[in-house]
């Protein structure tokens, strides 16, 4: 299995370029099946997740032509209404593909969803389906899948008792086809719901209030394609301020909006890390020394679950204590006792929450990387640790982060990846 050999505490500078965001990436192509024309997507980031993605709609049917960081998708001779299982059930995005098809084809057969490690129970698909039942769908639970039938569809309400991201873009995706008015109630907020939705509006569906709790839908009978440019990558972006503020690197962050991370923004003005902002550019300032401040991980625009990992690198350096409490997943701090084996000071009040001391020297360490967000903090906890970190299971890094080696590299950090 490939791995990262990191000698850490190298000075990092310079630029490093924010990508297209993976969770746009993975709702826009199954997005292309509502229309039968021809969809182009652009800023389309190169990792492992898309790859899948595209494996999938090709497995449906579809036709792709993919550029350097761009694809053209061709649906109109998607004629499956099966996902291919061994896909599907260890790629837990591969529930968006089910909503459009549908719409589309008013029948869906899929596994459960695979994936990572970071929920309980298999990450639940439950408000998925009560979704589907609401727009008159049959839910049919077979010995390895679910199939999904309708004789007819309709406009629904439905409210998410638990706030999802990929729940809303599911239901907003198969409502733009389904007859009827649709209103979805307690919806997520990330930008690039409302991302999707403004394309899918171009092409000639009715949505209103993406980016708001409360989405009105009224379906109609075909969409268009056209151009999906893809939103920078916040988490990304995110990653990236982190990694400067905890190496205590000058590093500007380009092709990102600052906007979107206005949450760590708010923080890092409290905890006096130092940056200056554009429209489109962060640029980190080296901070020598900087306050703890604790955060509770929230819904969008609260603090991203998705940076609560390379967050709590930050605190093992910040001077004083800070309190993480997780509240999206159930297992997304049990990375931190990898954090607790190189050197920092973590006390685990129980799943949810972590009390970190800092500021304290880390060391390198043979690590495992577990999921994705806990990856790219195992890679910036190496960066700043001494001596040698050796990284397992880096394909978890690289399904989300486009060549992070050779980003890293350009940056100046001492990381070698081993197949
Ligand atoms: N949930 C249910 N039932 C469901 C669906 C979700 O109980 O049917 C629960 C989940 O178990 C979780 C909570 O709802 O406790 C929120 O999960 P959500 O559905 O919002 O997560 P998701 O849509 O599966 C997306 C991102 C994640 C990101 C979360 C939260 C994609 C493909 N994934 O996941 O991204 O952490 O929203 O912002 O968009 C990542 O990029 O590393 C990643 C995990």
């Amino acid at each position: 299995m490939p791995k990262f050999i990191i000698t850490g505490q190298k000075t990092l500078s310079g630029e490093i370029r924010v990508g297209g965001a993976k969770n746009a990436a993975l709702k826009i192509i199954p997005a292309a099946i509502l229309s039968n024309e021809t969809i182009t997507i652009n800023n389309l980031p190169n990792i492992e997740d898309v790859d899948k993605a595209l494996e999938v709609i090709v497995d449906l049917g579809a036709k792709i032509r993919r550029g350097k960081n761009s694809v053209e998708i061709e649906t109109k001779n998607i004629n499956k209404i099966e996902l291919p299982a061994k896909l599907a059930d260890k790629f837990r995005a591969s529930i968006m593909f089910v909503g459009p098809m549908l719409a589309k084809f008013k029948e869906v057969r899929f596994p459960h969803p695979g994936g990572c490690v970071i929920g309980a129970g298999g990450r639940p698909i439950d408000l998925f389906l009560e979704g589907f039942e609401a727009f008159g769908a049959e839910v049919i639970t077979e010995k390895n899948c679910y199939h999904l039938k309708a004789k007819k569809l309709h406009g629904a309400n439905y409210f998410f008792t638990t706030v999802s991201v990929t729940g809303t873009e599911n239901l907003m995706m198969a409502a733009t086809l389904i007859p009827g008015k649709t209103v979805l109630k307690n919806c997520a907020m990330e930008p690039e719901i409302e991302a999707l939705a403004n394309y899918l509006n171009k092409q000639g569906a009715k949505i209103h209030g993406a980016g708001t709790p409360i989405i009105t839908i009224n379906g109609v009978k075909s969409i268009k394609a056209g151009t999906f440019n893809i939103i920078p990558d916040r988490i990304e972006t995110g990653s990236f301020a982190l990694m400067a503020a905890a190496t205590k690197s000058e590093i500007t962050i380009t092709k990102c909006n600052p906007e979107h991370i206005a949450c760590l923004l708010t923080i890092f003005e409290k905890i006096g890390v130092q940056f200056k902002k554009g429209k489109d550019w962060l640029k980190m300032i080296p901070t020598k020394t900087f306050l703890p401040y604790s955060i509770k991980t929230h819904e969008y625009p609260g603090f991203p679950t998705d940076l609560q990992s390379p967050y709590a690198v930050l605190m093992t350096q910040a001077s004083g204590t800070s309190l993480i409490q997780e509240a999206i997943y159930d297992r997304r701090l049990l990375w931190t006792d990898y954090l607790s084996q190189m050197g920092a000071k973590i006390t685990m009040c129980d799943p949810h929450r972590v009390v970190i001391n800092g500021p304290t020297t880390l060391y390198g360490k043979r690590l495992i990387s577990p999921d994705l967000r806990a990856g790219i903090a195992l890679v910036i906890a190496a960066l700043q640790a001494k001596g040698v970190t050796e990284i397992d299971n880096i394909y978890q890094i690289e399904r989300g982060y486009e060549n992070i080696e050779g980003r890293l590299k350009a940056l100046g950090a001492d990381i070698k990846r081993i197949d």
